[in-house]
């Protein structure tokens, strides 16, 4: 089966060091083809460059998330969660590529262009029959938050701080989906309204499948395979308002 990996990723300093962090970890896994979805008007030359010097099968997207969606916190207007909308779009282009009756076999896994992910993790999440879910690291302020795994190997619940009630209380690094399922439930995408923080993942896996369908994968949830690292924003005062260093450089 092919892994379609997802991510979605915006212009800002880190960005060009982000994704080639990523494409190198993506580069070392079989049968992979990397959705990559920018939040920008149009795709940028940076991003399309990077692509093609990858030698990865990929295929190139973008769609801008609304300015007004974008401030953090904004009570008149309840915060699309980030990436969200590039995510959908994803989705929607597998549903317009793939028919849902195609003998494809394949698995989706959103992967955020700043955590860090073993190659352990792509073996573990090929064998997906539905959806396959399993540990994250440094998330919901512990050292990892994990699925709860009966001695029958089943998913009865959440082992989280942040709301445990949640009908699917896991990262969106800490799932992923068999395509069949994408095809077969074409309106199953993020819920981009109305959305409380921390539901944006059920939001999608409510859709696709109840909380006895899960399949533990990383030694029935013992092992961690993907931490949701954050990359420090670079200090750059000394370029002052003008610019220190020759623009014309990439970074
Ligand atoms: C957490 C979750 O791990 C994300 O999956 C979730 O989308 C996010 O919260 C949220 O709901 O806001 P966090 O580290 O806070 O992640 O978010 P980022 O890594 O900053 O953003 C998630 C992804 O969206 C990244 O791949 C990032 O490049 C992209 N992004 C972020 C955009 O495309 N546009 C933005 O304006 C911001
Ligand atoms: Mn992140």
């Amino acid at each position: 089966p092919t892994i379609h990996v997802i991510t979605p990723t915006y212009s800002r300093p880190v960005q060009k060091a982000e994704l080639t962090r990523l494409a190198n970890t993506l580069l070392h896994v079989p049968n992979l083809h990397w959705i990559l979805v920018e939040d920008s008007q149009r795709r940028t030359t940076l991003v399309s460059h990077l692509l093609q010097e990858t030698g990865l099968n990929y295929t190139h997207l973008n769609v801008e998330t609304p300015r007004n969606y974008k401030v953090r916190g904004d009570t008149r207007d309840p915060r699309i969660p980030r990436g969200t909308i590039q995510r959908n779009l994803a989705l929607r282009w597998l549903r317009e590529t793939f028919s849902p009756n195609s003998s494809q076999s394949g698995v989706v896994y959103f992967a955020d262009d700043d955590n860090t992910y073993s190659l352990e993790l792509f073996e573990e999440m090929r064998s997906t029959k539905k959806v396959s879910v399993w540990p994250v690291a440094f998330v919901g302020g512990l050292r990892y938050e994990s699925p709860k795994v009966n001695t029958l190997g089943k998913v009865y619940g959440w082992k989280t701080v942040f709301d445990p009630h949640r009908p699917f209380a896991i990262d969106m690094a800490g799932f992923a989906v068999n395509i069949r399922l994408i095809l077969s439930k074409p309106q199953a995408y993020f819920k981009l309204r109305g959305v409380k923080g921390g539901y944006q993942e059920s939001s999608l896996l409510k859709e696709l499948v109840t909380l006895s369908d899960l399949e533990p994968k990383a030694a029935n949830c013992t092992k961690v395979l993907v931490w949701h690292t954050r990359t420090e924003k670079p200090v750059l005062v000394n370029e002052g308002k003008k610019g220190f260093t020759d623009s014309n450089v990439e970074i």
